[in-house]
């Protein structure tokens, strides 16, 4: 299995296996539409000619936004304004994935201007806010608006969605013991604490129809205590792919713990800004512990896709920390991932994927700083922010 060799998904070819990781952009209007910048980002990363370019996430409901300048999947104003980006992508032979998701606990209070919603009362941790339990009907609601976003999604012409339950959103919290206490049909065990997830996929599945591809990204382990981990992750991942999900890209960590999810430097200083000293302490303190206990390797979630590959019937996309030839190449040829897939590399590099066709270039020069997560943290656009004298964490 090669990286520059062909491979399908839910009957979608990719000319390559190589993926760009869904990252939050910042560049939309204040409704949620797409801009230039937006159009420009994603001219450049399709010059780079990856398979397949995953969006940042869009939210489903503004109730489930963010960040101010987050792209939006909740009009049908975004239909026609996503189309000229879907359409350069194309032009550039990659393809294209809209990544949706419902902020619940982790938007941000003071941005957002909406109480927040989740399954439980469940204090954050960094933004010292308090949501709501969300009543029955409003996890209907929310179910449905995933449907719609979807069926947009492919009205827009995109190629595929990618359901976000990962990193603590409100997918994501539902799968969670540590944030999911409910004891009705949504919470109190493995299954119903799962029926969140499921239900959404179904709702995305019949909105898009059989012959149109729904990929999920999904944490494999909270890093947490009391959080999600492989003894209940990984059954759930062949669940989905039985019901029919086409392909898993699968992560870790949650607000309370970035660190897990984009493993390498702390950027205290970037989240700092603008904060008092106690906060400051706070903050430095916890990023310096995440960093201490979950330092950068290559390829940091291998181990688990590697455990969880031989039962899952799909494609699985394993992302975190890849960054060179021959990490990807070993990562498909051991049999641990179908595809592999980078988010900061290529905010940096976005023509990597064809450097590494042509040989240009054998690693990415991205050293994760992290530079570039808090600087969308604190609102600013997506970019790379990496010093030039910045050493590999
Ligand atoms: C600036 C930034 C924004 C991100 N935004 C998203 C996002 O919108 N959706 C998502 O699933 N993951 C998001 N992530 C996580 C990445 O997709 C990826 O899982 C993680 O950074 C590890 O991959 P890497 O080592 O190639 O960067 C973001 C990461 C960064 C650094």
């Amino acid at each position: 299995m090669e990286l520059f060799e062909k491979v399908n998904i839910g009957g979608l070819s990719l000319a390559n296996r190589l993926v760009k990781s869904a990252t939050l952009e910042n560049t939309a209007t204040s409704d949620g539409l797409p801009t230039r910048q937006t159009a420009h980002f994603y001219k450049r990363l399709a010059r780079g000619e990856p398979g397949l370019i995953i969006t940042g996430y869009a939210y489903v409901h503004p109730s489930g936004r963010s960040y101010p300048f987050q792209h939006g999947a909740d009009s049908d104003a975004m239909i026609e304004c996503w189309r000229p980006v879907v359409d350069t992508v194309h032009e550039h032979g990659s393809r294209i994935a809209l990544q949706i998701v419902h902020g619940g606990r982790q938007c941000r209070p003071d941005r957002n201007g909406q109480t927040l919603l989740a399954p439980s009362r469940i204090p954050n941790l960094v933004y010292f806010s308090l949501p709501r339990k969300m009543t029955s009907d409003e996890i209907t609601r929310t179910i449905r608006d995933f449907g719609e976003a979807a069926g947009r999604a492919r009205e827009a012409g995109f190629d595929a969605v990618q359901i976000h339950a990962a990193h603590g959103y409100l997918i994501s919290g539902f799968l969670s013991p540590l944030t999911n206490r409910r004891r009705d049909e949504w919470g109190g065990d493995p299954e119903r604490r799962s029926r969140f997830l499921t239900e959404v996929f179904r709702t995305v599945r019949s909105a898009v129809g059989d012959d149109f591809p729904v990929m999920a990204k999904m944490n494999i382990h909270d890093f947490v205590p009391f959080g999600l981990t492989p003894a209940r992750s990984f059954p759930l991942a062949c669940r989905l792919a039985r019901l029919g999900l086409d392909a898993l890209e699968i992560s870790g960590g949650l607000l309370e713990n970035p660190l897990a999810m984009s493993r390498g430097g702390a950027p205290s200083a970037i989240i700092n800004r603008g904060k008092r000293l106690p906060v400051r302490a706070y903050f430095s303190s916890c990023l310096a512990f995440m960093r201490f206990f979950q330092p950068f390797r290559e390829n940091y979630f291998q181990e688990y896709a590697a455990r969880l590959k031989p039962d899952l019937p799909i494609p699985l996309i394993l992302v975190g920390g890849v960054r060179s030839v021959h990490g990807a190449e070993q990562a498909l040829l051991s049999g641990a991932a179908d595809l592999v897939s980078m988010a900061r590399p290529l905010v940096r590099e976005p023509d990597l994927p064809k450097k590494w066709r042509e040989g240009a270039a054998d690693r990415a020069s991205c050293t994760s700083c992290n530079r570039c997560l808090g600087e969308i943290e604190q609102g600013g656009r997506l970019a790379c922010y990496q010093k030039t004298d910045s050493r590999r964490p």
